[in-house]
């Protein structure tokens, strides 16, 4: 068994947390913790719940989208994914796009609200699991987006299911993920006798515990789950669900100099997220991007 506490969350990285191995719970309970855990990390001021303003309103385009993928006039409502905490909801909203957030956490939905009632804004929050987007069944969004959230979903496949359903016929989904492969790391020593050490199995098995506390000696910690998904379901997936794959990139964020085992150095061995933005196809079944690297 390791472990990993997470500790006031500093930083993205740290936010998404390390773990260690216990036994399957039922995942409705599993749901239910993920949502406490992500509700403390609200509570704290995590990173991930810092509400955006006006000075990152100066360039809402670039922080959504840093490769220049997203046809922005084709564009009008957009339902932001398992993205509460203020941020990318404020920055489409910013911009004039009529925004839905869903996020499993009321506090984390709390932050976009609070944002949008400080600016003016109309962001439409909806409480609930990316996997369970049902009741969203009968919209059509120009564009879903989602920030990096799907290690905390058990099956990605049907996630992408579901949000092929609300996307329109030639509509968009622009995903980023954590690299599995980052997940599969050693929480402790994961850099030793010069390498990085992979000791986690990938796959739709056993998901890996995450814990979170920020007031260690008070109570016990919360506990959320990471599950180490392939890429077969990461990206094959998206085209099984119907989309076709558009652009894919890594973010390059490295420095080989920096200090052995830093998120930096490690940048280097493993780009730490990929971004994949995909086209549902047309009523007509053709894809036409515009979109331009
Ligand atoms: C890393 S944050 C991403 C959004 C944040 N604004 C950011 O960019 O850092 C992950 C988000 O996923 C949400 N989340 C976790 N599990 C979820 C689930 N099963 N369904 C919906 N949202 C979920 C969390 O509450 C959290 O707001």
């Amino acid at each position: 068994m390791r472990t990993e506490v997470v500790e006031g969350c500093a930083s993205r990285r740290q936010a998404l947390g390390r773990t260690f191995h216990v036994a399957n719970l039922a995942l409705t309970h599993r749901s239910h913790l993920s949502r406490r855990a992500w509700d403390e990390l609200a509570h704290a001021g995590c990173f991930c719940s810092q509400p955006y303003g006006s000075v990152e309103f100066q360039d809402a385009r670039q922080r959504l989208d840093f490769k220049g993928w997203i046809p922005w006039q084709e564009i009008t409502n957009v339902l932001c994914l398992a993205a509460g905490g203020g941020q990318q909801s404020a920055l489409f909203a910013s911009l004039g796009y009529r925004v839905t957030v869903v996020d499993i956490s009321p506090a984390q939905l709390r932050v976009d609200q609070s944002v949008a009632q400080g600016n003016g804004f109309e962001i439409q929050c909806v409480e609930g699991d990316m996997l369970g987007i049902d009741r969203l069944f009968g919209r059509h969004f120009d564009l879903v987006y989602q920030p990096i959230s799907a290690h905390y979903a058990h099956d990605v496949r049907q996630m992408y299911r579901g949000i092929y359903r609300v996307v329109r016929p030639g509509g968009y989904y622009w995903v980023e993920h954590w690299s599995p492969f980052q997940m599969q790391l050693a929480s402790i020593g994961r850099w030793e006798s010069q390498a990085y050490h992979l000791v986690e199995p990938q796959g739709r098995g056993v998901p890996l515990p995450w814990l979170v506390t920020h007031e260690p000696s008070s109570y016990l910690p919360s506990i959320g789950w990471h599950h180490v998904h392939t890429l077969s379901d990461l990206i094959g997936g998206l085209c099984k669900a119907g989309f076709r794959v558009l652009r894919f990139a890594e973010r390059e964020q490295s420095n080989i100099a920096a200090a052995p085992g830093s998120e930096a150095h490690l940048a280097a061995y493993i780009p730490p997220f990929f971004a994949v933005f995909g086209q549902k196809p047309g009523d007509n079944g053709k894809i036409a991007c515009g979109a331009q690297e």
